[in-house]
């Protein structure tokens, strides 16, 4: 079924056996998630730009990149020239969300735009004519396994208004806390896309539970 994707994030796989790790999901994601982090916009660093790369020419599954870093702006168009299928700007480190967005796109990715928590859903409806996913943390973005922020769901329930009031095609993604226990409250919301990171990592069969998840949020779609 096409109207729920799950993206797994490698954030918290073992990165000495990245391909092993990865392959582990390959037959059952629909994408794979890979979160850059600079130790500016958040304290984390993940994965150089170099690295990044070489998992984006690796990967068998399309490349969803989630840019948390300070500047978006020059790095985002470089991630879909490096053939990432979809890349996330966050909203609070961009200064030109317009035109980065559309460099993302004529250089062939989707282009995504994403909020942290304490950002207003609000700021996101004017870009939305420029993108084709947003996402919603439902956690502070700069690690993994930390709980899932309920309240977060009244932003979905608004950007899926705003979708479906445009007759627009464009996906909501939630990342942070996504698990066999939340992800139905998500999809109801009217999320359709799903980050998932310890969930599926700290799992011993991450296939099943990618598989799991997807039926979950089938189950529970709002639309
Ligand atoms: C957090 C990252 C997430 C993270 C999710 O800043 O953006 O993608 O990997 O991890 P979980 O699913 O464990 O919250
Ligand atoms: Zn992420």
């Amino acid at each position: 079924m096409n109207s729920v994707r799950i993206c797994p994030s490698i954030l918290n796989a073992d990165k000495q056996k990245l391909a092993h790790e990865i392959s582990r999901i390959e037959n059952h994601a629909d994408w794979l998630h890979l979160d850059i982090m600079d130790g500016k916009f958040v304290p984390a660093t993940t994965f150089s730009f170099d690295e990044s790369i070489k998992i984006i020419a690796q990967s068998r599954l399309p490349v969803d990149s989630h840019l948390m870093i300070e500047d978006p702006d020059a790095q985002g168009p470089e991630f879909a020239l490096a053939g990432s299928k979809s890349v996330t700007v966050h909203l609070e480190a961009t200064q030109t969300p317009r035109e980065t967005l559309r460099k993302i796109r004529r250089h062939g990715a989707r282009a995504a735009l994403a909020i942290k928590p304490a950002t207003p859903v609000e700021a996101l409806f004017d870009y939305i004519d420029d993108v084709d996913m947003l996402l919603v943390m439902t956690v502070e973005p700069g690690k993994g396994g930390q709980p899932f922020m309920v309240d977060m769901l009244s932003k979905v329930r608004a950007l899926r208004a705003l979708v479906t009031e445009n007759q627009g095609s464009q996906w909501i993604q939630v990342d942070g806390g996504v698990s066999l226990e939340t992800i139905a409250k998500a999809a109801s919301a009217g999320a359709d896309t799903f980050v998932a990171g310890s969930a599926v990592y700290k799992s011993e069969n991450p296939g099943f539970i990618v598989d799991e998840l997807r039926t979950i949020a089938c189950a529970s779609l709002a639309h």
